[in-house]
């Protein structure tokens, strides 16, 4: 009996002395919960794999004290019906931001309505809505790059080679006969980088003739594939393969480096994205330049976007251009 008072008097006497020490400190803020869901249109494409793994660092280091951060994942390979659906588990499943990286950039409508019923709002990234559909409701982003500053980037870049060494007009006729790779039809990063590249080096004096011009999504297997049958046309007369990103610039060397011809037969070949086999081939001498998609500033972008939203705090600091869209600049990489 007298033990067990003992005891009692010990738990209370304890309590006391723990809650007289709480009443001290300052109680921590309490985090709020970002649950971010992030659709992708295809994970196998190279720039967004790293582009989300880049997310998912970003998400993480913005957590801190301050938010109890989650990030869920969904692949549509390709498929926009999959994605809506996707979308709308994300939803039921408690997301309070979305990054959807459409399949069919011209066809956001279920998306958005979806998110609008629910209120969960939307950044979109790395493939552009048109102005039309982001003005459909104002919790509505996007995260990306100006597709012009890449091509007119390229263009530069590949004058300054072409203009650097003789040898690349290999026939000796004055121009540079080309090839394109172009990337996925309808994406706002093909034909305008295209135009702006041959712009940008008509522009500087350098005399093109195109050759040929073929759509390979983007894809480095597509990419050789196309290449392969070019060259029954027109086997060791390209002098220059400009590509829409570098995974075909890759594919179109790998059908070089597969076919019977001798380095000194090879094309110039330019990509963009400077992704790390990108990176890797500029170092290695491959591709003679690239132009760097800032992925890691993107990435950053959209968890401090993403974290302001959930918070509602600091959307002054947040600069947009038009109220919607944040533009992280490109930058030239040659060796
Ligand atoms: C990148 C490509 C990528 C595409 C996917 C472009 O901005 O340059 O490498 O395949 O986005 O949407
Ligand atoms: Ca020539």
């Amino acid at each position: 009996m007298k033990v067990k008072k003992i005891l009692a008097m010990g738990i209370f006497l304890c309590t006391c002395v723990y809650l007289l020490g709480a009443c001290g400190k300052e109680q921590p803020a309490e985090t709020e919960k970002l649950y971010l869901g992030v659709a992708c249109y295809n994970q196998s494409d190279t720039f967004l794999g790293e582009l989300i793994d880049s997310l998912k660092k970003q998400v993480n280091d913005i957590g801190g004290d301050r938010f109890e951060t989650t990030l869920a994942l969904r692949d549509a390979v390709g498929s926009q019906r999959t994605q809506d659906d996707q979308v709308k588990e994300l939803i039921d499943a408690g997301c309070n931001v979305l990054c959807v990286n459409l399949v069919e950039r011209a066809d956001p409508s279920e998306i958005i309505d979806l998110a609008r019923e629910n209120d969960v709002p939307i950044i979109f990234f790395n493939r552009e809505p048109v102005p039309e559909d982001l003005m459909q409701w104002d919790k509505l982003y996007y995260v990306g790059a100006d597709a012009k500053q890449s091509g007119k980037m390229q263009g530069e870049l590949t004058a300054d080679v072409i203009q650097a060494d003789s040898q690349i007009d290999r026939n000796g006729d004055g121009k540079i006969q080309y090839v394109v790779l172009e990337g996925e039809q309808g994406h706002q990063d093909a034909i305008i980088r295209t135009e702006n590249a041959v712009n940008t080096l008509k522009s500087k004096g350098i005399v093109l003739e195109k050759l040929s011009y073929r759509i390979a999504n983007w894809n480095r297997a597509q990419a050789q594939n196309q290449m392969e049958q070019i060259f029954s046309q027109y086997s060791n007369k390209i002098e220059l393969v400009l590509a829409n990103n570098d995974d075909m610039a890759l594919g179109a060397i790998d059908a070089y480096e597969k076919s019977n011809l001798t380095k000194s037969a090879f094309p110039v070949f330019v990509g963009i994205d400077g992704t790390d086999v990108g990176l890797q081939a500029v170092a290695d001498g491959k591709l003679a330049g690239t132009v760097y998609n800032d992925k890691e500033g993107q990435a950053e972008a959209m968890a401090k976007l993403a974290a302001v939203l959930v918070s509602g705090e600091g959307m002054d600091k947040i600069k947009f251009e038009n109220d919607k869209y944040i533009y992280l600049p490109y930058r030239k990489i040659v060796k």
